[in-house]
This record gives structure tokens, C-alpha cells and sequence, in this order.
């Protein structure tokens, strides 16, 4: 008898074991994402469909091991002179977070600047790439001509190798799959030339990332704008108050043509309709359009039901938003928690690249 009580601890016992290796093995195959944003501003809603809602979603569905950095480093290059803005906007980021549904648990979200080993890696990287490869990567020079008014005739070393630090960023943690907009592949390129010379030269230690391109475009401007930003004026945030959306949604841009309540309004140049796309469930959207088509429908009462769907999709982002506001210890306890999980991660890519470069000299052996 008693010996088939320990018989049935032991087979308990083994099959736990077992259970957890499965666990273990099953973490160490999933996926690692690694993304990040400069902390150079609040949160609109082009930032909630174009990155936000993907991460959200690639976190639930349990298939991969997310990081989220806040890219302060970065910030730095183009915002030098304003530390103070950086510094506020490391917190408001991290609380958009939170508040459209990162959940710590699953996500781990870190301060670039706490991983020295991003600014070593980000000088050993330095001398696997040219000024020239760096003056033609796209993104760079777009940037660089919209910076004029920072940089004059010659931009920064500092903001020339950004890609250098952000190639560092995705290896220092082994990123595998890195979700961007579209502005950010050549970056994504320049890591994986940055990584392929790395490996031909000290040996296989990198991994080379892949981006995953976000299907939702660009969302548009209030004005109609291509780009939703906060230094064209013509974003809505996810902070902003119901009075503020409301104004904000009254100003948009519609059919221009369209002068009387009862003119027959073209919903395809209507930045109302636009938005109703993206807050307005299938039906409704169809009889906003039908009724402007037929001028049954003045531009006010369409505005107002916009208005009434933004604010409905986004209370449950700002009841969350004023929660962290009101508890920001949490929100620095998660900071620090996500920091130092990364932290771990980077060191030991650290040590494999210091091996592979002769850079271990005390190590023993
Ligand atoms: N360059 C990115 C942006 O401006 C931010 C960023 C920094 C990033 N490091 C990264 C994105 C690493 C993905 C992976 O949005």
C-alpha cells in the first residue's frame, strides 16, 4: 500500500517535471518579436490602428515572446537639446501602453538607454557599415531633409547612425520578427546587412530579423493629410478629452463641393467618412455614405455620430489611462521589472559577441 502511494508521488512527480520542460521547451520556440517607439510625443489614433492593435493581437494569441522598447536613446538623436521632453514622454508612452492593452505579463516593456549593451554593440556595429551606406539609406535621408532646421548643412554623427543603434536594439535581444511601418525596412535592411557582416567575419552569433509589415496603411489626417502627426496639427490622440474630439471631428476636412445640407456630398473625399471606416460598424457606415450620396444627410449629424463612436472606442483606453495616471508606481514598477528582463537577455548576446571578437580577456579559460 505504501508503496504504491510513492509509486503514484513519483509518477506525479515525474510527469510535473516533464510537464514544465514542455513548457520551457515551448517558451524557448516561440518567436521573438522585438518593436519599439521613440518617446517624443502622446499617442494618436493612427499610432492605435497602424502598430498598437497588431501588438495587442500578436501578444494574445500566445505564438510569440514580444519586447516593446522605448526607444529613448534614439530620441536623443534628434532631440538632443530637449531632454526633459524625452524624459516625460518615456512615462506617457508607457501608460499608452497599458492603456490599449499591453499587458506586462505578456509583453515585457523596457528603457533602451538601461541596456548598456546596446551602446557597446551599437560601437562594434559601427565598423561594419560606411557614411555612404548610411547617407543613401532611405529613411535616413528623408529625415535628415525634413531636419533642416536642427542639423543646417550637416547632420549629427549621432543621428547618421541611428540605424546603427537600432540595429543593436533588435540583436542585443535576438530579434526575430520586427513589426513596422513601412518607413522602417530599410532600417530593417540595414540590421540584417549589419548582422550578415557580423557573422561572416567573427561567426555565426547573430540572428537575422525579418520585419512583419503592418496591412493597415497610413492613417490620414484631420486636413486630409497623408500622414496623421503631431507637427501637422491634425492628429486626434488617445488622451484627448470628448470635448477635444468633438472640436477636432467638427474641423475635418469634407467634400468641399458640397455647400448646402441638401447638396449631394461625395463621401470618397470626406475625411468624416473616412474615419466612420475605421469606428463605425458596416451598417451604419453604409447609410452614412448612402445619405450623403443622396443629400439626405447634413455634414453636422454625420460629425456627430462620428463623434459619438470615437469617443465610445476610446473611454475604456482613457478609464485605463487615468488609472496609471493615478498609480504611476505601478507604471514604474513595470518599467523596471520589463528593464530588467532585457537587461538579462543582452547580456548573454554580450558575452557571445565579445567571445566571437577576442574581447573576453578575463574570462577564465
Ligand atoms: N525607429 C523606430 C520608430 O521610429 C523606433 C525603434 C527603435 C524600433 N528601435 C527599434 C523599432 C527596434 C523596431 C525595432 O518608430
Amino acid at each position: 500500500m505504501a508503496s504504491s502511494i510513492l509509486t503514484d508521488k513519483i509518477f506525479k512527480m515525474k510527469k510535473f517535471v516533464l510537464n514544465k520542460k514542455l513548457e520551457e521547451n515551448s517558451m524557448e520556440n516561440k518567436k521573438r518579436i522585438v518593436t519599439g517607439d521613440r518617446p517624443t510625443g502622446r499617442l494618436h489614433i493612427g499610432h492605435y490602428f497602424g502598430s498598437l492593435k497588431k501588438r495587442v493581437e500578436l501578444q494574445n494569441s500566445g505564438e510569440y515572446e514580444q519586447y516593446i522598447l522605448i526607444a529613448d536613446v534614439q530620441a536623443l538623436t534628434d532631440n538632443f537639446n530637449n531632454p526633459e521632453k524625452v524624459r516625460k514622454n518615456v512615462r506617457e508612452l508607457a501608460i499608452d501602453y497599458l492603456s490599449c492593452g499591453i499587458d506586462p505579463e505578456k509583453t515585457t516593456i523596457y528603457i533602451q538607454s538601461m541596456i548598456p549593451e546596446v551602446a557597446e554593440l551599437t560601437v562594434y556595429y559601427s565598423n561594419l557599415v560606411t557614411i555612404a551606406r548610411l547617407q543613401r539609406n532611405p529613411t535616413v535621408k528623408t529625415e535628415i531633409a525634413q531636419k533642416r532646421d536642427l542639423f543646417g548643412e550637416s547632420v549629427t554623427y549621432g543621428f547618421l547612425g541611428y540605424p546603427v543603434s537600432q540595429a543593436a536594439d533588435i540583436t542585443a535581444l535576438q530579434g526575430e520578427l520586427i513589426p513596422v511601418g513601412e518607413d522602417q525596412l530599410p532600417l530593417i535592411e540595414q540590421c540584417r546587412e549589419i548582422v550578415r557582416k557580423f557573422n561572416s567575419i567573427y561567426g555565426e552569433v547573430l540572428k537575422e530579423p525579418k520585419e512583419v509589415l503592418s496591412k493597415e496603411k497610413r492613417i490620414k489626417g484631420l486636413d486630409g493629410n497623408e500622414k496623421m502627426g503631431k507637427s501637422l496639427g491634425n492628429a486626434i490622440y488617445l488622451s484627448d478629452s470628448d470635448e477635444e474630439i468633438s472640436k477636432k471631428v467638427m474641423s475635418a476636412l469634407t467634400d468641399p463641393s458640397r455647400i448646402k445640407k441638401d447638396d449631394k456630398g461625395n463621401p470618397d473625399v470626406c475625411m468624416v467618412s473616412y474615419y466612420h471606416k475605421l469606428f463605425t460598424n458596416e451598417a451604419d457606415q453604409k447609410t452614412v455614405c448612402d445619405e450623403c450620396r443622396a443629400g439626405a444627410r447634413g455634414c453636422v449629424a454625420c460629425k456627430k455620430q462620428l463623434i459619438k463612436n470615437i469617443c465610445d472606442e476610446l473611454k475604456p483606453i482613457k478609464e485605463k489611462r487615468a488609472y496609471y495616471e493615478t498609480h504611476p508606481e505601478i507604471v514604474e514598477n513595470i518599467l523596471q521589472e520589463g528593464t530588467k528582463k532585457a537587461q538579462e537577455s543582452a547580456k548573454e548576446v554580450m558575452k557571445k559577441v565579445k567571445e566571437a571578437m577576442m574581447l573576453n580577456y578575463f574570462d577564465k579559460n
